[in-house]
Formats: C-alpha cells, structure tokens, sequence
C-alpha cells in the first residue's frame, strides 16, 4: 500500500511539473502572423496545380513549431502550412517553416513557435485594405493567435505581384502599402510590431520595378526589407520554387533576428485566464493521469 502511494505521488510529481513545463512553452509562444499572396502562401514543388509532395528537411515538423488552423486551433504546423486557408489553389512549399526553423536554430532558447498562416494567392493590395475581408480575417486570427497566450513578435508580408499589370495600382503601391502596416499595427494595439516584408522576385505585370522600388524604400521604424530578387522560380515565372522558399525562410528568420535586440526576452501579452485556474486544471489533469498509471499497475501486480 505504501509502496502504490509512493509510486502514485511519484509519477504525480513528475507528471505535474512536465506538463507545467509544456504549457508555460504554450502559453509564452512566438506568435508569426504569415500573409500576402501566393509566393507566401506557397507554390514550391507546385506544378501543374499539383504539388510534388517533397518537404525539404528544413522544413519538417516538430513539437515546437505550431500552426493555427483555419478552425482557429493550434496543432502541430506542417507542409504545406496554407492548405486549409488557401484553398482554392493547390499549395506546396512557402517560406513559413523553413522560417520558424531557421529562428529556432539561431536561437533555441526562443521556445515554441506559433505560425499563423493568412495568404491567400492572386490577391492585390487593395483586397488587403482595412475594413477588406482579407484585412478583417487577418485581424480576427492574429487575436484569435492570442487568445491562449503569446506574443506577436512579426508579420512576415510577401505580396505585391498582382499589383504589377496595371501602372495606377503599381504607382499608387507604396502609398497603401504603408496604409496597410500603420492600421494592422493600430488594430493589433502595436505600433512598433516588426515587419518584415520581401521586394518582388516577379510579377505579373510589366511594372514590376515601380513596386519593388515602392516595397524597399519603404520608410517606417521597425519595417524590414528582404530581397527575393534573383531567386529561381518555378517554370510559370512566378512562383518560388521549394529550394527558393528555403532560402527565403532562412533570410526572415536572420532579418528577424537582427531586427529584435534580443530575441527570448519580450514582454508577454495578457492570457485570459488567471494563472490560478490554469494551475487547478494542470493539478486535476495530472492527479487523473496518476491515479490511471497506479490502477494499471495494480492490476498488473
Ligand atoms: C483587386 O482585385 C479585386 C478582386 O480580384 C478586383 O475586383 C479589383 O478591381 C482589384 N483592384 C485593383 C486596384 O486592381
Ligand atoms: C494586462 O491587463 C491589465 C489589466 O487588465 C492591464 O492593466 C495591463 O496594462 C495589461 N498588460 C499588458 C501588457 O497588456
């Protein structure tokens, strides 16, 4: 009887404090809201509107690296990181996971990464106006991202090709542009959140140089510019290839880092549920789990 006591307080214990670990990471996790058009999306490995499969081995899932679904739930994040947001386009490779474990490799104290996929391929910049659906879903999930604890710590923006056909829209690109970050950051209460967004690698129009040129004289504190210029895209001539997104993962999650003095220490946005509760609940879950482990082995003795 002593003995089952012991063994049951034991595995208690460690149950308790395991669990607790985990969910501090859960709780103080980096919040990344992805979005743009299809090039963050993803179309690497995409031909033919079908995808080849091939996850590249910075891009594989791990424990530490989640993704809210488009339900709004958090899961492990894995290839291809838009397929349930995108939809109406077959997706493959983007930059989303090659980013989140570059960041983890430069910095491993950073704990848990939250993704938050938002891109949606062909769209212009004027669909991603405040008051836009697009806009408005973007909001609606980075507060959802929140809800269980964590910090927004980038947006990570790569858009811009649709807005090369016509001359009007690629003039008038910067102005918006800079419109769309000032209200994002005001809407998410944040008015220095980093952004990092990437000059054009193609477009699809004859004005490609008036919005890169817009995208990377961008003047606004905490705006960083990456540039994908000269990375190979697949046959259309649009998108990224899968090799491409790796690199373009890699060059965020070293813009990141630089753009952050220091990447672990950041101050934690408020959780909705008080720490008290949070704790009874961890308590229960682990008496239950302890209470299962000592019956099965009595009934093994
Ligand atoms: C942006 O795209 C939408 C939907 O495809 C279209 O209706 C609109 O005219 C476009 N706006 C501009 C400025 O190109
Ligand atoms: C957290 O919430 C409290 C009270 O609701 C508020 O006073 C405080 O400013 C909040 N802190 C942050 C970092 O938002």
């Amino acid at each position: 009887m002593l003995l089952l006591l012991l063994i049951f307080l034991l595995v208690f214990y460690s149950d308790l404090a395991r669990s607790s670990q985990l969910r501090s990471e859960f709780k103080h996790k980096n919040i990344f809201i992805l979005a743009g058009q299809s090039n963050m999306a993803g179309r690497g490995g995409v031909i033919d509107e079908k995808w080849d499969g091939i996850i590249p081995s910075e891009c594989q899932s791990n424990s530490l690296v989640l993704r809210l679904n488009a339900r709004t739930n958090w899961e492990e994040a894995r290839e291809p990181l838009h397929a349930d947001i995108d939809v109406t386009k077959a997706c493959g490779i983007g930059p989303g996971m090659a980013f989140a474990n570059s960041v983890r490799e430069i910095e491993p104290r950073i704990g848990t990464i939250g993704l938050v996929p938002c891109a949606i391929g062909g769209t212009n910049i004027s669909e991603w106006h405040r008051g836009m659906s697009l806009y408005n879903n973007l909001v609606n999930r980075a507060k959802a991202a929140l809800i269980q604890g964590g910090t927004i710590r980038a947006i990570l923006w790569y858009q811009g090709e649709s807005d090369t056909i016509s001359q009007a829209d690629a003039e008038s690109y910067g102005l918006n542009l800079k419109n769309f970050m000032l209200d994002l950051r005001a809407d998410l209460q944040s008015p220095m959140l980093p952004i990092i967004q990437v000059a054009l690698a193609s477009g699809q129009g004859a004005f490609l140089e008036i919005v890169r040129k817009a995208q990377l004289g961008l003047q606004l504190s905490n705006v960083r510019c990456i540039d994908a210029k000269g990375l190979q895209l697949e046959p259309d001539g649009l998108h990224l290839t899968t090799l491409s997104q790796v690199r373009l993962g890699r060059m965020f999650a070293l813009e990141f880092i630089k753009t952050v003095q220091n990447p672990v220490a950041f101050i934690h946005n408020n959780v909705s549920r008080s720490n008290s509760h949070l704790f009874q609940e961890l308590c229960m879950s682990s008496l239950w789990r302890s209470l299962l482990t000592c019956i099965i082995l009595l009934l093994i003795i």
